[in-house]
């Protein structure tokens, strides 16, 4: 029986071993070599001839002559109960399917490495970049449509997520980002609600414009998020031609506890290329699966040492900046000036390692913006604490209580009283003996502990005033300001034509003229050349003027009925 155990335990730790070293082998740095598992590798390797037979068995490895056998009373008589070789094949393959995640559910991604470029020992202790500029920890990203079901189109119009799970000394760091630097809303509440928006009605099973831009133009903070959607940036050409945005405040703590707010951007070393929208469309009908093919051929580029490359940045501001910023510093419907704000490069992804086997080193990816490391912290940010819940959540749901335990999640050393519960493929908690005690004991105790580092009650901000029940953010005219800029100052001529033209599509198919006016309306309060433009297009005339908009007059207060 320990014979078994043993056995089957060992078994596991060979598959952890071939994985780390199959799936990242251009990138696993020295010390992932010397974790407590892959130490006791000679022996394994010795012990695990088992797995070197490759006759055919069933699950449970018996011997069995042939896939296709099954047995059966006489020659053309009913199938046999006793027959376990049939049956396992049944019933293993019923259970195939895992829930897809309830958004981003198409995606795909790859392996390969992130390297500290800078010292910013000034701004963080968080590993990788207190080990020193050079230093590299293997990472997996993946990239997903939002709205779309796991076989739905590549190409077809959503932002694109950006996520990123780095493998580092102190855990698990995942960045779970977005190809914009806004979102749609700053309200944590409204997510699934949007979400449902956007998805199928549940009557009719359909994705419907009607009901999309019902839900954006009674929710206008959206309006940012909205305008960059419906631009080129809405349907990538590639992955590799996109760049990446945290969208959220972080904050990054020193080791003696003082701490800068933080965003991120990640800028595409391969440039930018979108498709218009019929490029988009035509994909969408000859090659549903066009960037997923497109990431495997960029990152199989290995003779020409021609790498999908992403560099690094941040920008900082500090806590006495955020109380004169304009606006709220965890709005996330707001970017910081990239001229007040600069952006200061700090590192470079390098992916450089196509999956193996999907499922297991993609489709079973958890990632969470929880998982961070010691000097990151979250932000006050609403929507973000949401997040810091809803991701182990899903994944506990998705994959099981155990998920982490699968090797693409697995941090690379683990030493905790975890232990059972479905799943479980280690005796103890990660690198612990599967005899060790689960929980502090007095004897031979399997942890030692750390000092916090920092003092985390000196780093929050201070709480003001009683509970509240927040209903949500009020809409104001400055929330239009932003994307003025946008229009006007970041767009090119072509961005701003794709997007008077593609709201245009969309919106002639909205069946409510109430619905059209109202998301009509949504535009002009943006920039009149905007809404003019898309009126003239389905129809219609702007109610209200963004140069004679101002928070007390009647078309806005027109707008903040129209939209409560
Ligand atoms: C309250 C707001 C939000 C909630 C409740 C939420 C929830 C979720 C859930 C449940 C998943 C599926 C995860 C899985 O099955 O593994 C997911 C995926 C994802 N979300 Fe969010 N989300 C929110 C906002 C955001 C924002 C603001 C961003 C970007 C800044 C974002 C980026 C992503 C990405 C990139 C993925 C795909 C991760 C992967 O590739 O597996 N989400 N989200
Ligand atoms: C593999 O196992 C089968 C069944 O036990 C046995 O008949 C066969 O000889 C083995 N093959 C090798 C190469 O060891
Ligand atoms: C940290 O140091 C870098 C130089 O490497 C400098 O550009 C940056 O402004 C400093 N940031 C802070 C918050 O002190
Ligand atoms: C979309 O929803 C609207 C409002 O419920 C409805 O009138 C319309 O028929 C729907 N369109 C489709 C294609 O289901
Ligand atoms: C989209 O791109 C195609 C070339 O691939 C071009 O022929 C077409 O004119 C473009 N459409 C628009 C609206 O720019
Ligand atoms: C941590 O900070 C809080 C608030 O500044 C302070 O009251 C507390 O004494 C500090 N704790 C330690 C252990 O320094």
């Amino acid at each position: 029986m320990e014979q078994i155990e043993a056995k089957s335990f060992l078994y596991h730790v060979v598959l952890f071993y071939e994985f780390t070293h199959s799936g990242f082998k251009s990138s696993v740095p020295t010390r992932m070599k010397f974790s407590p598992v892959l130490q006791l590798l000679p022996f394994l390797l010795v012990s695990a001839t088992v797995a070197q037979n490759d006759s055919y068995t069933d699950g449970s490895g018996h011997p069995v002559a042939s896939p296709y056998d099954y047995q059966r009373a006489g020659t053309r008589g009913p199938l046999l109960l006793q027959d376990f070789h049939l049956i396992d094949l049944l019933s293993h393959f019923d259970r195939e399917r895992i829930p897809e995640r309830v958004v981003h559910a198409k995606g795909s991604g790859a392996h390969g490495y992130f390297e500290v470029t800078r010292d910013i020992s000034n701004i963080t202790m968080a590993a990788p970049f207190s080990e020193g500029v050079g230093t590299q920890v293997p990472l997996t990203m993946r990239f997903s449509t939002v709205a779309g079901e796991s076989g739905s189109p590549d190409t077809n119009r959503d932002p694109r997520g950006f996520a990123i799970k780095m493998r580092t000394s102190q855990g698990i760091w995942d960045w779970v980002f977005n190809n914009t630097p806004v979102f749609f809303l700053r309200d944590p509440t409204k997510f699934p609600l949007f979400i449902h928006s956007q998805k199928r009605d549940p009557q009719t099973n359909l994705r419907n414009a009607t009901l999309q831009w019902d839900y954006w133009s009674q929710n206008q903070e959206a309006i940012y998020q909205i305008m960059i959607l419906f631009s080129d940036r809405g349907t990538p050409q590639s992955w590799a031609q996109m760049d990446g945005w945290s969208g959220h405040t972080y904050k990054w703590v020193k080791a003696d506890g003082t701490w800068s707010y933080v965003q991120l951007k990640i800028t595409s070393q391969q440039g930018i290329a979108n498709f218009n929208a019929t490029e988009a469309l035509a994909t969408a009908a000859m090659n549903p699966d066009h960037n997923t093919q497109d990431l495997r051929q960029v990152t199989d580029r290995i003779e020409a040492g021609n790498f999908p490359t992403w560099t690094v940045a941040i920008q900082t501001m500090s806590p006495e900046q955020s109380l004169s910023f304009k606006y709220d510093v965890n709005d996330l419907t707001k970017i910081w000036p990239e001229d007040e704000y600069p952006l200061l490069e700090i590192g470079k992804i390098v992916l450089n390692k196509n999956p193996e086997n999907w499922f297991s080193e993609i489709e079973q990816l958890a990632f969470s913006p929880s998982n961070m490391v010691p000097g990151a912290e979250p932000s006050n940010d609403p929507v973000l604490q949401a997040r810091l819940f809803a991701y182990p959540d899903t994944a506990r749901h998705r994959l099981g209580p155990n998920y982490m335990e699968i090797p693409v999640n697995c941090p690379i050393a683990v030493h905790n009283f975890q232990r059972a519960a479905w799943m479980r493929i280690d005796g103890g908690a990660g690198t612990l003996p599967p005899n060790a005690p689960n929980y502090p004991s007095s004897f031979n105790p399997p942890v030692s502990f750390v000092q916090r580092p920092y003092n985390l009650s000196a780093i929050a901000d201070p709480i003001v005033g009683p509970a509240t029940t927040q209903g949500s953010y009020q809409l104001s005219l400055l929330d239009f300001e932003q994307p003025n800029t946008l229009y006007n100052t970041e767009f090119s001529e072509s961005e701003r034509q794709s997007l008077v033209s593609n709201v245009i599509t969309a919106l002639n198919t909205v069946t409510s003229q109430d619905i059209q006016q109202r998301s009509l309306d949504m535009f002009a309060c943006v920039d009149d050349k905007l809404g003019a433009a898309i009126g003239a297009g389905i129809g219609l005339t702007p109610q209200v003027r963004s140069d004679s908009l101002d928070q007390a007059s009647s078309a806005f207060i027109y707008l903040l009925i129209s939209v409560k």
